[in-house]
């Protein structure tokens, strides 16, 4: 039975005690938050303990963490657990800066403590079928992807303050996606992007409508496309076209009915946001993470894929700013 430290009683944190608690070979042990209250009302609902993070560090009967904790703090974290000899599973992204996110990854390969980053997409259903179809070659070469990823309605600006914005908070796990699928890094990125959608965002630094494209050494082409608003739901389609074949993966419904009438043909809309789309995919990759410490399963998500993405997210953010496409190293 693994024992865990839970850093993080927010929104993400919740379910992710939903699915410590549902593995049956992991144990939510303790739960931290500077905010206490959300600490203890979490721990209080699954029989653990509500505590401070150094004490969950430093708790030697605790196997590994799990980091929900607000973005800026994760680097920290991950180092300071990774020291104590805790592994560990962190949110995305691995921090707001690139280069304080590569310091991280440097001290974390010293102490040889297994780190895994929570890119939930790569665990979906529909997204893991897409990925074993093209291992298996059945679409040859894949050669343009296209990410389409819609949230319904903009966060607060507030929220947008201390995102790190839209390519770093949001549009990080198409980043991640691209990698994934495409199976190599791209050679340069070139972001667009505007505040159309709601011009506080614009006001406050960032944007919430962008397109990236991602080019790569051997010539082929990811597109990516991002809005912060989606009238009819959380829209989230991936599509690659290889030599040999299409593959595409369309929207989860609200339900499957459909109703054809002299008017038209009408279906549900998408199911609303990422708590109820990737509900699954939160907890197959909570079982991974677990398999991975208790069987030696190889770590699916690397910090340095955590990395590799947060590097096309600044790479896009300069991007965007300059117009100027951005050769990575
Ligand atoms: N993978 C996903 O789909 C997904 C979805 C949502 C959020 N996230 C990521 O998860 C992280 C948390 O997001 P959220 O939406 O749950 O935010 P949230 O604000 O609801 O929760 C974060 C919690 O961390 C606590 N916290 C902040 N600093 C702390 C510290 N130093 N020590 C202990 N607790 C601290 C806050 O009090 C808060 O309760 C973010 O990095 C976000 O990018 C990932």
């Amino acid at each position: 039975m693994l024992k865990i430290g839970l850093l993080g009683a927010g929104r993400i944190g919740r379910v992710h005690a939903i699915n410590i608690v549902g593995n049956g070979r992991s144990q939510l042990a303790a739960v931290s938050d500077v905010n206490e209250v959300a600490a203890r009302s979490l721990a209080d609902a699954y029989g653990a303990k509500a505590t401070s993070s150094e004490a969950i560090l430093s708790d030697a009967s605790i196997d590994a963490v799990l980091i929900a904790t607000s973005t800026d703090t994760h680097s920290d974290m991950i180092e300071k657990a990774t020291a104590a000899g805790k592994a560990v599973l962190c949110e995305k992204p691995v921090d707001l800066s690139l280069e304080r996110a590569q310091r991280c990854l440097d001290a974390v390969i010293k102490t040889n403590v297994p780190v895994m980053i929570g890119f939930n997409r790569r665990f979906d259903p529909n997204f893991s079928a897409i990925k074993a179809s093209i291992a298996s070659g059945e679409i040859g070469k894949p050669e343009l992807l296209s990410i389409t990823s819609f949230d319904p309605a903009p966060p607060p600006v507030a929220y947008v303050k201390v995102s790190g914005g839209l390519f770093r908070d949001m549009m990080i796990h198409d980043f991640d996606m691209a990698n994934f699928l495409m199976g190599d890094l791209p050679k340069t990125v070139h972001a667009a992007g505007t505040s159309i959608v709601d011009p506080e965002i614009g006001k406050a630094g960032d944007v919430d409508t962008a397109v990236v494209t991602l080019t790569y050494a051997d010539g082929r082409i990811a597109v990516i496309k991002n809005s912060r608003r989606a009238v009819y739901g959380y829209d989230q389609r991936v599509e690659v076209l290889g030599s040999e074949g299409l593959l595409s993966a369309g929207n989860v419904l609200e339900n499957t009915v459909s109703k054809a009438t002299k008017q038209g043909v009408i279906s549900a809309k998408p199911e609303f946001f990422f708590l109820e789309r990737y509900m699954r995919a939160y907890a197959a990759e909570w079982d991974a993470f677990v398999a991975a410490i208790l069987d030696g399963a190889a770590i699916p998500v690397s910090l340095k894929d955590g990395v590799a993405a947060l590097a096309l997210a600044e790479a896009a953010t300069a991007s965007a700013k300059s117009g100027q496409t951005v050769s990575l190293a």
